[in-house]
């Protein structure tokens, strides 16, 4: 296929040269958008009688056509087009003849790519919107299931004081509406419409920029046409937002691999979540959580790329930024991949409840609660301390834990203890008197569970 800006050139294009400059194997996924927003920029140049009407109006048509026969399977697209943009003006010309080369009227590739990935990323970040929201109900539902359910909450992965299953879930429900929230952002600084910037310096057509704003659905339309071609802080902005979901998928991917390990068996994912070895027949692994935290590095790279595709670049468009794209792609398929897998592989695992109140019970993660004990009988936190810490030295010589190190023992250390201390480091009790907004009590998960699912239905 003819590329669009044959006139000054004498020679062919060498092969070379086309194979390295096209991008159409990778930006063909824009087809949808580069027509859509191809049929806003027609509907606007007949309504303002920058083309005949009549014109406009069978550009539109045809652009309809060509939408529905690559959606068909009627039309194939052009791998030799240079790229997308190239393949839908040729085939429209190739269709309407002389008024199909009306179209690009006061419009260049160079705005008309900004556009096209603005429309394309903007369903993406609803699409990945919808997955993380999947993921917080499935963590909302087993919180639920799990408000009850006594585990060590650990720093420095020792065992420190006691929570719940669903605290430590309800974390994670945290992070993620958080990463809600940034990609609502990044979407919000992408809904501006580049279009009507041209190749770099506007245009002297009587453009209505607004007009097609509307019809495409954007909030604004940007104000400096130099910026309008050569912005790409909205792909990178996205790539961060994703790379932070990474991060914190990531994050649970290497506790669940932990928890599946014989050391800790908190948890047995389904068998059909979870795989095998081709020579020890007792293995089963979680390769989908191990995939997730690899992917991460990926999608770490893709913000690199983008970063430092753009950092030297001097405006206005250059093209380094065709770059742009198979960055932000890659991220954003590997996100969607990795939630596709991880958000059944924890709906269906299987919480293994005496494990983590066994592991509870040892570890003295209610050392602190007996120093609160003792501060309560009026010693000051520091003398509470100490006791404590001899009273564990001694369970620990004993082979015991707190709870049935008998009450001698207790009281030779500090003579404020008494029978009730038993009461007083009890785990559940433990958990459930730290009330406290974001504490792991059943009233507060409840409350933490109502606000996430508010987040994400409101
Ligand atoms: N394929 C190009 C890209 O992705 C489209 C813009 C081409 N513009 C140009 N001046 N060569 O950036």
């Amino acid at each position: 296929m003819a590329q669009l800006w044959k006139g000054r050139f004498k020679k062919e294009l060498a092969k070379e040269t086309n194979d390295f400059n096209a991008s159409i194997h990778f930006d063909s996924r824009m087809y949808e958008e580069d027509i859509k927003g191809s049929i806003a920029h027609a509907t606007m140049l007949g309504a303002t009688g920058i083309i005949d009407k009549s014109e406009s109006d069978k550009i539109v048509e045809g652009l309809s056509e060509i939408l529905d026969d690559i959606k068909k399977g009627t039309l194939e697209i052009d791998y030799d087009a240079e790229d997308i943009h190239t393949f839908v003006e040729g085939e429209l010309t190739k269709r309407l003849g002389q008024t199909g080369k009306r179209l690009h009227t006061a419009r260049s590739r160079n705005d008309q790519v900004a556009l096209d990935i603005r429309m394309v990323l903007k369903k993406e970040i609803d699409e990945i919107c919808g997955k993380v929201k999947g993921l917080i109900e499935v963590l909302c539902d087993k919180a639920e299931e799990n408000k009850d359910t006594i585990m060590p909450g650990y720093t420095h992965l020792q065992r420190a004081q006691p929570i719940t299953f669903a605290h430590h879930l309800m974390a994670y429900c945290s992070m993620l509406c958080r990463d809600l929230d940034r990609l609502g952002d990044v979407k919000k600084r992408m809904n501006v419409l580049p279009l009507g910037s041209g190749a770099l310096a506007g245009t002297t057509y009587p453009i209505d920029r607004n007009k097609v704003a509307d019809l495409l659905g954007f909030d604004s339309v940007c104000l400096n046409s130099l910026d309008g071609v050569s912005d790409r802080d909205f792909c990178i902005e996205f790539a961060d937002a994703l790379s932070i979901i990474m991060v914190h998928l990531s994050r649970f991917s290497e506790e669940i691999i932990m928890w599946c390990s014989w050391e800790f068996k908190f948890v047995e994912l389904d068998d059909a979540f979870s795989t095998g070895s081709s020579i020890m027949p007792q293995k089963k692994n979680p390769d989908i959580a191990e995939l997730v935290r690899g992917k991460s590095g990926r999608v770490f790279g893709d913000l690199i790329t983008l970063l430092t595709v753009m950092k030297g670049i001097p405006l206005a468009y250059n093209k380094d930024m065709q770059e742009d794209k198979e960055a932000i792609f890659d991220a954003v398929d590997t996100v969607k991949m990795c939630l596709n897998a991880f958000t059944p592989m924890i709906e269906t695992m299987t919480v293994l409840k005496d494990n983590m109140r066994n592991a509870a019970a040892k570890g003295f993660i209610n050392a602190t609660d007996c120093a609160d004990y003792l501060v309560g009988k009026g010693l000051p936190f520091r003398d509470a301390y100490k006791a404590t810490g001899e009273l564990v030295a001694i369970c620990i010589d004993k082979g015991v834990t707190l709870e049935t190190l008998d009450i001698e023992d207790y009281k030779a250390v500090c003579g404020a203890f008494d029978e009730d201390v038993y009461k007083a480091i009890n785990l559940e009790k433990c958990v459930n008197d730290r009330v406290a907004i974001g504490g792991p009590s059943k009233t507060s998960v409840d409350e933490q569970i109502k606000a996430a699912r508010e987040y994400v239905n409101g």
